[in-house]
């Protein structure tokens, strides 16, 4: 693991292209970005995101989405993974389900608001809710004792709970006391190699064996919401969590027992070869009598399109034209469609069994509608489509036995801003607000926050301020205004607009704050006789071991 991973954005640089969005953050260009779940947690280049890792724009999705939430409308959650399934659950009111997890390391802090916030609105449109405590995570990775861990654990429920979480029809729980978490946790660290830890986390030789299991920890927390019926489940967390949701989606799929390929013959194909291939049946189809299209008219087609030839008896395939292709892909292509010979070439739908038991693919089979054709190992579908299949597949595994695994998506926030510039850190007190600040305390650290504002009030008034690189404006956007986007956009139009001075901005929004952790520790009380009727142990029985400090 590094913990050098690149950090600050270098806003300033003139060099940098910045995109800028009205509402709340900035995207900078600068160096590589690397993600690392226990490194720094600033992002200094957002596109970098899409570009390198996948991720793609929340903004590609949101009309989807049923009734979208403000961090969604103001770009605060900018990126997702595979969130078209979960708009779509939401809509329809199909089984959905949304889940996170905390590492009770420190107080909760307006950071982690955001993730309450996308929990409970999740829970609010209908989806089944979890959230849990990462306290083997805070124990194996971050060495915090297991009293600490209490203490923490319990104000990371009181502010989930006091928020609006709705215990009685969401579940919450510690990773330590989830035996059915651990249970599947095993389960999926056979899935796992040692090899791809140290690919994905820089896991090596001095990594603790702990720390590996809390990952498959957190493997399973992330599917544990499908453990009794499959359904898109969608992860909100930082960005620096994405290696997580991709390993989890990894092993959901290894854990399948068919995968779903689309094929044309017997023969499996690689992605390249199979965008060839169709393209050859495609063109081929019309030409061909009563659309007879057989594997060594393909071949010849990828060769060359014009010596396709329906009325040989023996079609044959120029050895020479052969050898002179390029492209790799194409050549194995014209090579297994050649080997295929006379067999026909028809687009199909396969179910490959990943060793699925022989009950399994025998009811596979069985089940699969209309013509079909099976081999050894997968069986082709004439007349199925691929969400057809998909959707046969899962209810043959889940009655045969198996879990069905949805892979899970994700969305993913911009991390805030720290008061003082820089990142927010749980560890530099006066860069976040924490939910349990006394609310004068927070009304202090916000007067005394930086700003996007200029030097003097005259050049504001004509220049406008940089609400955009401001962190009180940050406030406003992703907390202090709630639901009002008209609020919002009157801040920072006046920022920029230089009708807005920065003394009476930052009152305006210490007075908020205030009023908001005046509000919310209320709540936090009253929600005390919620936690107290959970089903969940607040006092780890555990004992020290060597090494832990005393606290
Ligand atoms: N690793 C997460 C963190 O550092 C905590 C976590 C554990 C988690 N299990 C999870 C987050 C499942 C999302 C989903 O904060
Ligand atoms: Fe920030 Fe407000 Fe000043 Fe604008 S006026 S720079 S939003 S503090």
């Amino acid at each position: 693991m590094t913990d050098d991973t690149p950090t600050e954005t270098d806003a300033d640089d003139p060099g940098v292209e910045t995109e800028r969005r009205p509402d709340g953050g900035t995207a900078t260009g600068a160096d590589d970005v690397t993600l690392d779940p226990w490194g720094s947690s600033t992002i200094a280049d957002y596109r970098k995101l899409f570009e390198e890792f996948g991720i793609e724009e929340f903004d590609s999705v949101l009309e989807e989405v049923p009734n979208p939430h403000y961090l969604m409308r103001r770009g605060v959650i900018f990126g997702h993974r595979d969130y078209r399934p979960v708009a779509e659950a939401l809509r329809s009111g199909d089984p959905v389900a949304v889940l996170s997890g905390f590492m009770p390391t420190g107080d909760p802090h307006i950071g982690h608001k955001l993730v309450f916030d996308e929990i409970i609105w999740h829970q609010e449109q209908g989806a089944d809710a979890y959230g849990l405590i990462a306290d083997l995570e805070a124990h194996s990775a971050r060495g915090l004792t297991w009293s600490e861990i209490d203490e923490h654990a319990r104000d990371y429920l009181l502010s989930l709970l006091a928020l609006g979480f709705d215990p009685d029809e969401g579940t919450l729980y510690r990773q330590s006391g989830n035996r059915e978490v651990q249970d599947l946790a095993f389960e999926l660290g056979s899935k796992a190699r040692f090899a791809e830890f140290e690919g994905i986390y820089g896991f090596d030789g001095e990594t603790s064996v702990s720390h590996m299991q809390s990952v498959v920890t957190q493997m399973a927390d992330i599917l544990y919401p499908q453990i009794e019926e499959p359904k898109p489940t969608v992860i909100p967390v930082g960005p620096d969590q994405d290696p997580h949701v991709r390993l989890a989606r990894d092993l959901a799929a290894r854990m399948r027992f068919f995968k779903i390929t689309e094929a044309y013959f017997s023969q499996e194909l690689t992605a390249a070869e199979r965008v060839l291939v169709a393209d050859a049946h495609a063109s081929l189809v019309d030409r061909a009598d009563d659309g007879d299209v057989r594997c060594v008219h393909g071949a010849q087609y990828l060769v060359d399109p014009d010596a396709v030839d329906f009325d040989a008896d023996r079609p044959s395939v120029d050895d020479r034209a052969v050898g002179e292709i390029d492209d790799p892909a194409r050549a194995s292509a014209v090579e297994k469609l050649r080997n295929a010979g006379m067999e026909p070439l028809r687009p199909r739908i396969r179910f490959l069994s990943r060793d699925a038991s022989d009950d399994a693919f025998e009811a596979l089979v069985e089940r699969v509608d209309g013509e079909k054709r099976r081999y050894d190992e997968h069986v082709d579908a004439f007349d199925l489509s691929r969400a057809e299949a998909e959707e046969l597949a899962r209810e043959v595994e889940v009655d045969t036995g198996g879990y069905g695994f949805y892979p899970p998506s994700s969305i993913y926030h911009r991390f805030m801003t720290g008061l003082t510039g820089g990142k927010m850190s749980s560890s530099i007190p006066a860069s976040h607000i924490s939910l349990l600040d006394d609310p004068d305390n927070g009304y202090a650290k916000v007067k005394s926050a930086t700003t996007g504002g200029r030097d003097t009030a005259e050049e504001q008034r004509q220049k406008g301020g940089e609400a955009d690189k401001c962190p009180v404006y940050e406030l406003y956007a992703y907390l202090l205004s709630g639901d009002d986007d008209d609020f919002a956009k009157e801040v920072y139009d006046e920022c920029v607009g230089g009708e807005r001075l920065c003394g009476d901005c930052k009152e305006q929004a210490a007075v908020l704050m205030r009023e908001f952790l005046e509000d919310h520790q209320e709540k936090r009380e009253e929600a005390e006789a919620l936690l107290a009727d959970l089903d969940l142990d607040l006092d780890s029985p555990r004992r020290r071991v060597a090494g832990e400090t005393t606290d």
